[in-house]
């Protein structure tokens, strides 16, 4: 029985959702989707319903293109209740979200799988910047993401003070598990700067790629893996001993649609071995 992941499957594009028709059977097997499955409500719906004949379990988290009310999609929801509308749907598919009791993975009681909605608040970036700062420091080389105009964080004033409030919430409930428990923390935007390694042209799109306050999570929330999407840029990299994946397939320009996605699906339990000697050890790149 393992544990898999995979996200930005983005099948809003006619190859990605042939492709995602095309993974194969895995029986028992559980699967991380860590979110940008699409920009409308009906992209969720068919992933789920495809992707849950071949797996014993779903484990989904919100990605930006979710989050975004856009034209494409067939609710005008915003913000939190568009959220609460995604994860009605996921449950309405049995497949576990954030806002679910944490599982523990049944072959290992000691490790909870926890699926994360933490959001960004422009805080990566060259530091000491506020938010306004940081997109301005962005639009001086033409760099401003489309979240500006089509992702709302009603009813909070701002997208930072959205992502405060799930930082919070989300600290609280990781700090509840009982003292020791490993975790595999899964979240659609990248949990430590370092980790953002984008391609020249677009370098400035790291403010909306996550929050500073999650530096330390993996070692806060004892993390075997951190599970992450968002870059389309797939990387295993080793911090402290935890093992960070990324594993975002993205548009059809940024992975092998010939291949298949069976080939991408990232192993997350059991997984590899940390490396020896331990330490700093990456990025390996997934292409
Ligand atoms: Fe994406
Ligand atoms: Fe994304």
């Amino acid at each position: 029985m393992k544990l898999w992941a995979i996200s930005d499957l983005h099948i809003g594009y006619a190859k990605n959702r042939a492709a995602v028709e095309a993974i194969s059977d895995h029986g028992d097997d559980w699967l991380i989707v860590a979110g940008d499955v699409g920009e409308t409500f009906q992209h969720l719906r068919d992933v789920f319903t495809v992707l849950g004949e071949k797996f014993a379990q779903l484990i989904w988290v919100p990605g930006n293109h979710e989050l975004w009310t856009h034209k494409s999609c067939e609710s005008p929801l915003r913000g939190v209740p568009r959220y609460a509308a995604l994860v009605a749907l996921a449950r309405a598919h049995g497949v576990l979200t954030p806002e679910d009791p944490f599982p523990l993975w049944p072959e290992d009681g000691g490790l909870a799988i926890c699926p994360l909605f933490i959001g960004y608040d422009y805080t990566f970036g060259p530091g000491g910047l506020d938010p306004e700062q940081a997109r301005a420091w962005s639009k001086e080389k033409g760099i401003v993401a489309m979240d500006e105009r089509l992702l709302h964080p009603d009813p909070y004033p701002t997208k930072e003070a959205w992502c405060a409030a799930r930082i919070a919430e989300t600290e609280a409930r990781l700090e509840a598990l009982p003292a020791g428990t490993e975790t595999v923390l899964i979240n659609h935007w990248t949990m430590r700067q370092e980790l953002v390694r984008l391609p020249e042209l677009i370098q400035r799109f790291l403010p909306w790629c996550g929050t500073r306050a999650t530096e330390d999570w993996h070692l806060r929330f004892h993390a075997r893996a951190v599970v992450t999407g968002h870059l389309h840029m797939r990387a295993t990299d080793w911090v402290d001993g935890t093992r960070f994946e990324e594993v975002a397939t993205g548009y059809p320009r940024h992975w092998k649609v010939d291949r298949g996605l069976d080939s991408y699906l990232r192993e997350i339990v059991p997984g590899p071995p940390p490396p020896h000697p331990p330490g700093r050890v990456g990025p390996s790149w997934h292409r």
